[in-house]
């Protein structure tokens, strides 16, 4: 099977396990990081067939999908060993995919161009307009509130308390969302980002001014 042929299958089969996502986990946040991914390849380098390959498997066997377990390097062997693809490139899809993942790890960085790239592109998904919409989104999934006036959002800002108790939704950006622009890997990364910054705190502002 040829790199294109791969990549249409490996479309497909995405489609067909994220189709029903409301989480923000949807197929188009899939689609959006390989689109991402592939303009700051552009720039950047790196091997273009890794990186979308690796983008449209990032968040298959996700923790935060599946119960808490993360069974993302069994679901990408089996998946890329059906299509024929050779193990050297099956290992190197795994290394990507496990370092472009957050999970509270502001101190990891990935250590291939290929895995900067995707995680730029995966965290930009998570600011700006867009990563608004999938907050509000994940966090009613959640059963969060969006706002709690008695709950300072600055003032209870770590990953775990976040993630183990029912906070406010707005919480997030500040645990998360308005640190992302900082952590960003690549060049071009950090100018998407600077720009989608900005406008959480554009929306912030608005935010506050609407509570009074
Ligand atoms: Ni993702």
């Amino acid at each position: 099977m040829n790199e294109k042929v791969i990549l249409k299958k490996t479309e497909d089969f995405i489609l067909k396990q994220f189709e029903s996502d409301s989480s923000g986990h949807d197929f188009w946040h899939l689609q959006r990081v390989v689109n991402t991914a592939k303009s700051i390849q552009e720039n950047e380098g790196g091997d273009l067939f890794l990186i979308e390959l690796s983008a449209w498997l990032h968040d298959l066997g996700d923790y935060k999908l599946n119960d808490g377990k993360d069974v993302s390097v069994h679901k990408i062997n089996e998946f890329l060993l059906s299509l024929g693809v050779g193990d050297a490139t099956i290992k190197l899809v795994i290394q990507i995919v496990s370092e472009v993942s957050y999970k509270g790890g502001f101190n990891q960085s990935p250590t291939s161009l290929e895995a900067k790239i995707v995680q730029d592109a995966d965290r930009l998904d998570a600011i700006g307009a867009i990563g608004i919409a999938r907050t509000f989104a994940y966090g009613g999934k959640k059963g969060r509130v969006l706002y709690n006036p008695n709950i300072d959002p600055v003032a209870h800002t770590s990953f775990d308390s976040y993630q183990h108790s029912v906070q406010p939704t707005i919480n997030h950006f500040y645990e998360k969302l308005l640190k992302l622009k900082d952590l960003m890997q690549t060049k071009t990364g950090r100018q998407l980002a600077n720009k989608r910054h900005e406008f959480m705190e554009q929306y912030l502002t608005q935010f506050y001014s609407e509570l009074s």
